[in-house]
């Protein structure tokens, strides 16, 4: 447990029924004349998009549109998107989408400045200063990019992705409005919502574990234990959706105040190199870091088990508790049938030591890893996945 520890937050969220309306009176109240609203065609596609851009129009702000991004952008990608804002300004940004479009809009909003870039702010991400104030709207439950100071980027050069950190990035407007997550697609539905439940299991087992993020992690991983399947399986459960969209948000909540661990950290390489989507690669690794972290993490598997299991279980044991932790994220991955191995993916053994090189390079979340991951370890997970 950290000594000291702190939990930055976002100045106002909006949740609940029709929490979309309030973006016109924060436009109001903030006096914006100009917004740049970012978002992406697959959000454009599901007619989504309407609903922020109504609310918009309704505040008389002159405003324009940037969706210019493909999912899991590179440096270079976001960084055109932002040389178009940067040419055409404006005093808010309002951004609708997934972890993707968050970021690239999170990293605008510190970069109105020709000094430095995305590619800059890879080795040095503490220097940019918050520009222009910024509403996130999540379309998918979730990374809680809406919530973290993160932005990750896609760095071909490396062969990874790439977490930039700055508290300047914090949100000052969150909206989480159950309309943008109802129609979901089952697939995306399901590779997100495993990314939240690996954000609350890591966190919670995190060198960082701090009594403020385990408050979140453990809220959550109820949360997600018990509606993720619904949520994913039935497009009527509205509760289970509404469930899973708050429990991704105390997800990034748990990431800003402790940190992700083993799976993220193995699993930026599977993104940069394969480009598998961020929640697969995490859905596939889950599982056997999870099982490398039990002879360090059994007690706090078991605080997971008696937070999560409602299910007339009886495990009384700390290693039965944590026994049916591990079977339940590994059964909640293969009912979801996101893929638990790289096979479908094409990648060759003989590129296991580029990725155990990769992997080792990801060094601010190794570093939060109860059990230390050494290069032999990397390798022999990567191995169990192959
Ligand atoms: N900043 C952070 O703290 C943080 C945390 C975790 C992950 N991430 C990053 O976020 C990115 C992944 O974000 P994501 O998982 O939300 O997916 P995404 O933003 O990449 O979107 C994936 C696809 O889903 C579509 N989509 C999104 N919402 C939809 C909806 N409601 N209906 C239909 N289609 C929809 C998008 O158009 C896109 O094609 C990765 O780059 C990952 O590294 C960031
Ligand atoms: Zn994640």
């Amino acid at each position: 447990m950290l000594e000291s520890y702190n939990l930055k937050m976002p100045h106002a969220v909006y949740g609940g029924v029709n929490a979309m309306d309030n973006i016109t009176a924060i436009i109001r109240s903030t006096g914006a004349k100009k917004v740049a609203m970012f978002t992406d065609p697959g959000i454009e596609k599901t007619g989504l998009f309407a609903l922020p851009e109504a609310a918009v129009k309704a505040s008389g702000a002159e405003y324009y549109v940037l969706d210019d991004l493909k999912p899991e952008p590179t440096y270079m990608a976001v960084q055109k998107l932002i040389d178009d804002f940067k040419l055409q300004g404006a005093d808010l940004i309002v951004a609708c989408g997934g972890g993707s479009v968050m970021d690239a809009a999170k990293l605008a909003s510190i970069l109105v400045t020709d000094e430095y870039g995305v590619k800059e702010l890879l080795d040095n991400p503490g220097m940019a200063k918050k520009c222009v104030p910024i509403v996130l709207i999540p379309t998918t439950a979730g990374t809680g990019a809406e919530v973290t100071p993160n932005a990750i980027v896609a760095v071909p050069e490396k062969e990874l992705k790439v977490g930039i950190v700055n508290d300047n990035m914090i949100a000052d407007y969150v909206i989480l409005d159950a309309r943008m997550i109802k129609n979901l697609p089952r697939k995306i539905a399901a590779a997100t919502g495993v990314d939240a439940l690996a954000h609350c299991i890591e966190c919670y087992t995190s060198n960082k574990a701090n009594p403020l993020s385990d408050t979140f992690a453990l809220h959550g991983l109820d949360l997600i234990i018990n509606n993720i399947i619904p949520a994913c399986d039935d497009p009527e459960a509205m509760e289970a959706k509404n469930a899973m969209q708050v429990a991704a948000f105390y997800g990034g909540l748990a990431i800003t105040a402790s940190g992700t661990t083993g799976v993220h950290a193995l699993s930026y390489p599977l993104g940069g190199k394969y480009h598998i989507a961020h929640g697969v690669s995490n859905a596939i690794l889950l599982v056997p870091v999870m099982k490398f972290n039990e002879p360090v993490c059994r007690q706090r598997f078991a605080d997971c088990y008696d937070r999560c299991a409602h299910d007339g279980s009886n495990c009384k044991t700390v290693e039965e508790k944590s026994a049916w932790i591990i079977r339940k994220l590994d059964e909640i991955v293969r009912h979801l049938e996101i893929p638990t191995s790289l096979q479908e993916f094409g990648v060759p053994a003989s590129d296991l030591d580029g990725l155990v090189e990769a992997g080792m390079q990801v060094k601010r979340l190794l570093v939060n890893n109860m059990r230390e991951i050494t290069p032999a370890d990397a390798r022999s997970i990567y191995e169990q996945v192959l």
